[in-house]
């Protein structure tokens, strides 16, 4: 029989393993490719959408495709510690894995504003949780500092191992779809998965690994992109920001960035050039959403396709179907939106939003009756 172990098992030929690597992993990646059903039929254009769910991933999101091959690479170096600046889902992926590997995880967190359920998973794997006074932003400044006078191993996305775990989620999808989207869709927040994603797709589209002329500028040598010579697609890379935390927009940092997709309030990205180039290669662009539009998207999807996504994953489906409306995105078109994490992890905005509350009723066969017979329709 087959047994899927993880994504680096999967793709070992193209990640930076050797026979020897203990391999750290939860079994992460293989993640569904949903086409919509409901949302596009409300469409006046014709176009495919598909969402990839990351949601699935075993800790909830698509940080543990980078984080099995992040923490793998800190064990083949022999570190015994791991650090990361988090708005929740890292720190929630960097305590498991470093949970799984046997070694130590610190996590950088902004004093509130961070989701209950990522708070609950970092804590049930026994990370030491540092909640700071001040933004992610202001992490990430710390933890860089810290980790470069410290034997910790950095793993927020600024280590290059991150990126190359998340290049596969691209190859999931062209090997599902046979071919590469016409576009892509993802919230940004540093602009990590958005760089990794065009790093996978430039891989499948290079003829052969045979190809390779140059060193990859995204990831400093460590993939096999070839830099030109493309045989297969690439999609139009699209990213989407909060309107509260959108430098991408600005075209400048912003230093006091607000959103309720609170995974996604970041305003300094890490990857700033790499996005701006993975923007010029595919022709791309950037966008913004309101708050109100992104958790609309997140409660459509829950609504109409029963798909449950936490609110920063939904400014994908947010942005996407916005442009698609306004001619952005061609009619006759396959778009993949980016799902990256689970609506799980943040009950509290969910319930917030929920407009119906729960009926309260005795626990009477008649008002049971009642209550489900008024609402029939
Ligand atoms: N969506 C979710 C659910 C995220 O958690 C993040 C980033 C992003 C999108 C943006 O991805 O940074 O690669 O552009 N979360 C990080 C964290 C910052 O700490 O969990 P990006």
């Amino acid at each position: 029989g087959h047994r899927y172990t993880g994504l680096i098992e999967r793709y070992r030929d193209r990640l930076p393993v050797h026979d020897d690597t203990r391999i750290i992993s939860l079994g992460e990646g293989n993640t569904p490719l949903i086409r919509l059903n409901n949302i596009p039929r409300e469409l006046t254009r014709e176009v495919e959408i598909y969402v990839k769910f990351e949601g699935l991933n075993p800790t909830g999101s698509f940080k543990d495709r980078g984080m099995t091959m992040a923490v793998t690479k800190a064990i083949e170096e022999g570190s015994r510690a791991i650090v990361c600046a988090s708005t929740g889902n890292t720190s929630a992926a960097a305590a498991a894995y470093a949970a799984r590997a046997g070694i130590t995880a610190f996590v950088v967190i902004p004093d509130g504003k961070i989701a209950l359920g990522k708070l609950a998973q970092a804590m049930m794997h026994g990370a030491t949780v540092i909640q700071i006074e001040g933004n992610f932003d202001d992490g990430m400044r710390l933890v860089k500092e810290v980790a470069s006078n410290t034997p910790v191993t950095l793993v927020n996305s600024v280590n290059p191992y991150r990126l190359q775990g998340q290049k596969t989620a691209a190859f999931e999808i062209v090997e599902e779809l046979g071919r590469a989207p016409d576009y892509h869709c993802l919230p940004v927040g540093n602009a990590g998965n958005i760089t990794a994603h065009w790093i996978g797709y430039s891989e499948m589209a290079a003829k052969s690994s045979d190809d390779v002329t140059e060193a990859c500028s995204y990831c400093k040598g460590h993939c096999k992109y070839a830099g030109g010579g493309m045989v297969g697609n690439r999609p139009h890379m699209v990213g989407y920001q909060a309107a509260g935390s959108a430098p991408f927009m600005r075209g400048a940092m912003v230093d006091n960035p607000d959103t309720v997709a609170t995974a996604i309030r970041i305003g300094h990205p890490q990857s700033w050039d790499m996005a701006w180039k993975v923007r010029e290669e595919s022709g791309g662009w950037f966008d913004e959403c309101q708050d109100d539009e992104i958790l609309a998207a997140q409660k459509l999807l829950a609504e109409k396709e029963g798909v449950f996504c936490e609110p920063a994953s939904a400014a994908s489906l947010a942005g996407a179907l916005r442009d698609i409306r306004e001619g952005k995105i061609q009619e006759g078109s396959t778009v993949v939106c980016t799902l990256t994490g689970n609506g799980l992890k943040d009950p509290d905005t969910a319930i917030a939003q929920s407009v119906i509350q729960p009926a309260k009723v005795p626990a009477e066969l008649d008002a049971v009756s009642r209550a489900i017979r008024d609402n029939l329709v």
